[in-house]
């Protein structure tokens, strides 16, 4: 019986050796240690033995069972390992210290991630909106279920003119200009409003690796009759997954902003890691990227549409930490910078 017990782990071990991929390793798994593997069947021989040869050999076979369950574990490990190293290789890597090619000019990295989203959305029915950078308190706050003295005006400290208006602090405050803009063709044509509108936005921030006073935002809005949370997920999945170019996962938590109800915070599977977790994601397998929500009955009607009839989405993708992610820039100063040196090094076919 001894001899059953060499036979299968040098067999196992053999097959081991060759296993390249995750699923291979899964097949070895079932082979040996599933419900009907060679490991799992020596047992059931054991019916047929002495009392004394059920306990050596019942001992040798659990010695076995351990052994690949360890060489598994070992396996996988080894081979996750691999993947890691490999989506490392191919992110790629922004390095300050590349010289500068200054022989032709080149894009803004936002410039080109603003437009491959423009791009992807116009495919999808969407109008893209230029909005202004100075805007009313109406506008920016009150429209959006933010009055006077709610205490989300205070994340957004930001400029302000001595005319009383102020240099925008987030994309959303174009999102009533919108609804009045296609209200009519709404209500009258039954088209519904599909809308982005990227710009830069402005905050009193104390700079730091990852806040700047100036930055970039893509607001979208979806309004119809029957818009529901998943309308919101497809869109951004897609469109998530044409930017990075693989599967991107999604999931949303709970998140709070006054312009939306349920309100959201809508997370990528990792990039590097693809969800397993490693340092980028700091092991949770997940990357913060977008909030967004059902638009609030409150915002609607100050844009003219009727909330008992027409449902919506909203969502402010941050277009300077999604070109921070997608070049590997680190440090979103080197962005503000206006350094060749820096800018040069992206180009249309990154
Ligand atoms: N405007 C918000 C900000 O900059 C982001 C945001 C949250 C936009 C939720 C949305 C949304 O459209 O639905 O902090």
């Amino acid at each position: 019986m001894a001899d059953k017990t060499t036979e299968v782990r040098l067999n196992f071990m053999a097959a081991l050796e060759n296993v390249q991929t995750m699923d291979e390793l899964e097949k070895i798994r079932v082979e040996y240690i599933g419900k009907k593997g060679y490991v799992t069947e020596l047992l059931k021989e054991m019916k047929n033995l002495s009392n004394e040869e059920k306990k050596t050999f019942g001992q040798a076979v659990n010695v076995l069972k351990n052994e690949v369950n360890d060489k598994i574990a070992e396996k996988r490990e080894e081979l996750k390992q691999k993947e890691i190293e490999l989506e490392n290789s191919r992110m790629p890597e922004f390095d300050i210290s590349t010289p500068a090619n200054l022989e032709r000019g080149s894009y803004h990295p936002i410039t080109l991630v603003q437009r491959q989203c423009e791009e992807i959305f116009r495919s999808m029915g969407f109008a893209v909106e230029d909005y202004s950078e100075i805007v009313t308190d109406y506008e920016c706050f009150e429209a959006l279920n933010i009055p006077k003295d709610h205490p989300a005006r205070d994340m957004q400290d930001t400029y302000y003119l001595d005319n009383g208006q102020l240099l925008k602090s987030h994309t959303s405050a174009a999102q009533n200009a919108i609804y009045k803009k296609y209200k009519d063709a709404l209500v009258n044509e039954g088209k519904p409003i599909k809308a982005i509108f990227p710009g830069r936005c402005f905050r009193n921030e104390a700079t730091d690796a990852c806040h700047e006073n100036t930055f970039f935002q893509m607001e979208g809005v979806m309004v119809d009759k029957d818009i529901s949370i998943s309308n919101l997920i497809f869109f951004m999945k897609t469109m998530l997954s044409e930017v990075f170019q693989k599967d991107i996962k999604v999931r949303l938590r709970p998140g709070f902003f006054p312009f939306v109800e349920p309100g959201f915070e809508l997370d990528i599977s990792c990039l590097i890691c693809g969800g397993e977790g490693c340092p980028s994601c700091k092991h949770s397998g997940w990357l913060e990227l977008c909030p967004c929500g059902m638009i609030h009955p409150e915002v609607l009607k100050a844009g003219g549409i009727d909330p008992d009839e027409y449902t919506g989405f909203a969502f402010g993708l941050g277009l300077t930490r999604l070109a921070m992610m997608k070049y590997g820039v680190k440090d979103i100063r080197d962005l503000n910078s206006g350094s060749l040196k820096t800018l040069s090094q992206f180009t249309d076919d990154k």
